[in-house]
């Protein structure tokens, strides 16, 4: 029998599978920062504070972006099992890494849109390699802006006009990055890890090594155990990029943005397409202002991601959901 606790009116079983989803989100090198605390009328989303990555996200950012990704996947988890989520923000006297509680709105069936988005959780990965050159088509570049706007969120398509100057911005993050010892000890720590590993990314999951034409991919997540690049397999030479904003840029924002965020990555992976994040330019201080003034300077970037057509890459692995809870 199963004896995992219960939440919201459901079984064990399916309260299980939800967190096993809501497990399933993209983290930074694949922390996983979330925990669940599970009663009779409410799942409480934690921000983990044990698995922070101070050096690449002093302010934990991207770990809230993380815990909102996970949340959207809760919310599509708990409609697959007839539950209508409804979600607010912590209250006031709660401990301060609750991020969000997630209630019962009623029964409810699941929406044809929310079907697919669900049954794209397992299916969503991280491509880290070359793309094809054939452009993203109209309608799904559409059908990825309007995810983002179903979640508050705003995504800007960067027109080719722009690409130079953005892969000027990638290169200049990335050596800022590279200059700092803590944060190549964090990355050195936490990717080009074997298959076996539960948390961080595996070397496995990483794309080509970087090589000197490279604009935009410039991380090399395999520890250098990548193989060489094989000729005529280099990074597609104009990408589709596309910055991912907030309205506002405080800590209820960016679990917003991680919402939308896994509601645009999901809504690709119905679409055929692959996606890969580039967040150098984000993280460091400096180029994300510059990108802010580059979209008009209203909106705040939370994270740049990358889509197109890819060859499969494989899973990476997520710590089973009793380890996610939280007494
Ligand atoms: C906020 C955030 C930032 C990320 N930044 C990068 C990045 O700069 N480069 C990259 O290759 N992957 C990046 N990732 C992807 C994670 O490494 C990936 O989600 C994690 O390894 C789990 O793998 P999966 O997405 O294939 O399930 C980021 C993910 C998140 C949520």
């Amino acid at each position: 029998m199963n004896s995992f606790p219960t939440a919201l009116g459901l079984s064990a079983e399916q309260t299980e599978h939800a967190i096993r989803c809501a497990g399933r989100a993209p983290s930074l090198h694949n922390r996983q920062p979330w925990r669940f605390r599970l009663a009779e009328h409410v799942i409480e989303v934690h921000a983990d504070p044990q698995r922070r990555l101070p050096a690449t996200d002093p302010d934990d950012r991207e770990l809230r972006l993380a815990c909102g990704a996970a949340l959207l996947n809760l919310r599509l988890a708990l409609q697959h099992a007839g539950v209508r989520p409804v979600v607010d923000p912590p209250s006031r006297m709660g401990p301060p890494t609750v991020l969000a509680e997630v209630r019962s709105g009623g029964w409810s069936a699941q929406t044809p849109v929310e079907r697919a988005l669900y049954e794209a959780i397992p299916r969503r990965r991280t491509n880290r390699r070359p793309f094809q050159e054939t452009p993203v088509p109209s309608g799904d570049r559409h059908a990825l802006v309007s995810a983002a706007q179903r979640e508050q969120g705003w995504l800007h398509l960067l027109p080719r006009s722009e690409l130079d100057r953005f892969a000027e911005m990638v290169q200049r993050a990335h050596r800022v990055q590279m200059e700092d010892e803590r944060f190549r000890a964090e990355f050195e720590r936490w990717t080009g890890r074997s298959r076996e590993t539960r948390e961080g990314v595996p070397a496995a999951a990483s794309g080509p090594q970087p090589e000197p034409q490279d604009l935009w991919v410039v991380r090399d997540f395999s520890s250098g155990t990548a193989s060489e690049r094989v000729a005529g397999k280099d990074f597609e030479r104009e990408p589709l990029l596309a910055v991912l904003c907030s309205q506002h840029d405080g800590r209820a924002d960016d679990v917003l943005a991680g919402q939308a965020m896994q509601r645009v990555l999901l809504t690709a992976c119905v679409h055929g397409l692959s996606a890969s994040l580039l967040s150098q330019v984000v993280e460091v201080p400096e180029t994300r202002e510059e990108l802010r003034s580059l979209l008009g300077g209203s909106q705040h970037p939370q994270a740049v991601l990358r889509f197109g057509y890819g060859s499969p890459t494989p899973e990476t692995p997520r710590r089973e959901p009793t380890d996610l809870l939280l007494d």
